[in-house]
């Protein structure tokens, strides 16, 4: 009795909110259902998701943090058996994580990383089913894949080792073992002034490049998703060479403005 009243109250719940879906606009707020309100809340969008809170957006969305990888996929694969290309570098721990928590929770995570929502969720105008359709269209890119700029933001850490300017001759795996397998080698005088943004923890990267190369390799090539490498901000150095070399013309010099945070560079000056 009790399990068929739910079943027709989740059925009258359904048509109501499909109901609530079609007339969302013209509808006065109270006939809503609480799910349009909060599809339809101003931390969605700019310029209150700038501001918003991890926490605010936990209030709703705790799920992306909880651990729900299947242990076994629907054709029998144990997830514990199972490493990808990109999980054999020796940063790599743990058991099978979801990609939430490998960029916010997970130790290596915490140890490397500073990321919040809106470092990649930068929201859209709810106007908007496309970007750029309206004169009040929100000022650069966001895709429609939750409203994340793929190419602004993941192909920071996941583009390819430029090595060819680096003056490596071979790419990275096969060159290693020329410079001792260590990044430093060379990064201790050069390009010095980096990761001075908000969503790095540039001393523990620093600290954790002493210990593996595969700690630097990771987010600079180790994980490529794309065949490009990130055209990264170009900061003036201690000791750097005059003039700037063809590859480098029309490069940035400083990082992505939101994520400026004021610092010093690894040779300790400003
Ligand atoms: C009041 C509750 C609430 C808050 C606060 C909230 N959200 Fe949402 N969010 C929702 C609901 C409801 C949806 C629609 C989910 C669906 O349709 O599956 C949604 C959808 C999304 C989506 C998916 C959009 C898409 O294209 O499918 C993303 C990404 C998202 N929210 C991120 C965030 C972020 C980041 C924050 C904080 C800045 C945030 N949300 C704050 C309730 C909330
Ligand atoms: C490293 C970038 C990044 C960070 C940080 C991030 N997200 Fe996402 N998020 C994504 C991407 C990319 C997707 C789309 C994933 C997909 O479609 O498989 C996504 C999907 C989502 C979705 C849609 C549901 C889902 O699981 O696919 C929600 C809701 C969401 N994120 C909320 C959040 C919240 C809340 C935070 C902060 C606690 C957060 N995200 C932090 C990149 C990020
Ligand atoms: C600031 C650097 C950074 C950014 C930005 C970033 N990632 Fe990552 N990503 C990492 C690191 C570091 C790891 C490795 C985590 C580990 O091994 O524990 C990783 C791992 C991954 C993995 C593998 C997870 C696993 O289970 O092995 C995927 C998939 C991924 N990133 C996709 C993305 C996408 C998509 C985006 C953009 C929405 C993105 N990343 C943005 C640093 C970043
Ligand atoms: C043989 C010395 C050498 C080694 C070893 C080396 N680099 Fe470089 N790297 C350079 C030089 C030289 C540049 C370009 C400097 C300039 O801007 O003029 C460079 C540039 C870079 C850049 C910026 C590329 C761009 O397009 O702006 C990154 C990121 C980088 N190196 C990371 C690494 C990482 C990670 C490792 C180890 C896995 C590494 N490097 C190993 C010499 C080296
Ligand atoms: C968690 C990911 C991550 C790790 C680990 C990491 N980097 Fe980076 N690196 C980045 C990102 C993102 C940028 C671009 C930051 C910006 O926009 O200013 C960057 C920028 C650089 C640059 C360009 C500097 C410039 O002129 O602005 C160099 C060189 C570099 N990294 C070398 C290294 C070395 C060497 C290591 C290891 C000690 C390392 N990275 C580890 C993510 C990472």
């Amino acid at each position: 009795m009790r399990f068929t009243t739910l079943v027709l109250l989740a059925m009258a719940f359904h048509g109501w909110a499909v109901a609530g879906t079609a007339n969302a606009p013209e509808d006065s707020g109270a006939t809503l259902p609480d799910y349009q309100r909060a599809r339809y809340s101003e931390l969605h969008f700019k310029p209150a998701i700038d501001k918003a809170s991890d926490e605010q957006c936990l209030a709703c969305h705790a799920e992306v943090l909880k651990p729900s990888v299947r242990e076994q996929s629907p054709a029998g694969v144990k997830a514990a058996d199972t490493r990808a290309w990109y999980q054999q570098l020796a940063t790599y721990e743990g058991s099978q994580e979801t990609f939430h928590r490998r960029h916010l929770v997970t130790p290596l995570a915490k140890q490397l990383m500073n990321m919040r929502c809106n470092t990649c969720h930068q929201g859209n105008e709810p106007r908007d089913e496309a970007p750029g359709t309206s004169a009040t269209s929100q000022i650069g890119g966001y895709t429609l894949r939750k409203h994340v700029d793929t190419e602004a933001i993941c192909l920071k850490c996941h583009g390819q080792m430029n090595w060819p300017v680096m003056g490596l001759p071979e790419p990275w795996p096969k060159s290693k073992t020329l410079f001792q397998g260590n990044c430093l080698l060379c990064h201790q005088g050069i390009r010095t002034h980096r990761h001075q943004v908000s969503y790095l923890n540039s001393a523990a990267i620093e600290q954790a490049g002493t210990q593996s190369a595969d700690a630097c390799y990771g987010c600079h090539g180790g994980r490529a998703w794309y065949r490009i490498n990130y055209p990264y901000p170009r900061h003036v150095w201690t000791g750097m060479a005059e003039g700037t070399p063809d590859w480098a013309k029309g490069r940035m010099t400083e990082s992505e403005s939101r994520f400026i945070i004021d610092a010093t560079d690894h040779a300790g000056k400003k």
